[in-house]
């Protein structure tokens, strides 16, 4: 087995693909051989020494795809070092950091089936023309008027770089 590291991702309009590449980056600036691929292009996890796994959150969850992939590769991932990272808009909230004990029960439903030597939870971004249901654009629309949550990118590139930094010890 080759000493790669697949960091794969899941996302919806884009933003957990920039988490996933930023990972990959930080995990590959010693030289250590990194993937950076989607999940539904990863069809064998054999030639990776770790994975590390993320997902854009729907609904309080991650994506089905997402959780699909654990299910599928469930007893590969437990003979490998494997991280799991999560991309939502709680945590941009005003004040949202005092959601993240909530936020991080988001992937219960992993928990249960692998487990990982470290989770993150990152905020994400909304754009309000990505978002391709008109019930959730309204639903979003008034959550942005009331304050609740804001558009743009939130996204913590110290937070991902800091905490990418922290695997590379991990996943040996
Ligand atoms: C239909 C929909 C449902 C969402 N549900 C939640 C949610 O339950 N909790 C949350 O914190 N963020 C939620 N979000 C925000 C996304 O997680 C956030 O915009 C994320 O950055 C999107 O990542 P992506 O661009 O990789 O798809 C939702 C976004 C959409 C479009």
């Amino acid at each position: 087995m080759s000493q790669t590291i697949l960091v794969t991702y899941a996302t919806r309009t884009g933003t957990t693909r920039g988490v996933a590449e930023a990972i990959g980056k930080t995990l590959s600036d010693n030289g250590t051989a990194v993937e950076v691929k989607p999940m539904n292009a990863v069809t064998d996890l054999t030639p990776y020494s770790a994975v590390v796994a993320g997902s854009a959150i729907q609904a309080s969850a991650w994506l089905p795809e997402a959780v699909d992939f654990i299910r599928t590769n469930q007893r590969t991932l437990a003979q490998k070092p494997l991280a799991t990272f999560l991309v939502c808009m709680t945590l941009a909230m005003p004040g949202g950091e005092k959601y993240r004990p909530f936020v991080s029960d988001f992937i219960k439903p992993v928990r249960s089936m692998v487990r990982p030597v470290s989770e993150a939870q990152f905020a994400g971004s909304l754009d309000l023309k990505k978002v391709p249901s008109l019930g959730d654009r309204i639903k979003f629309g008034i959550s942005i008027l009331l304050g609740v949550w804001k558009q743009g990118d939130h996204r913590d590139w110290t937070a991902i770089h800091s905490w990418a930094a922290s695997l590379k010890s991990k996943l040996n």
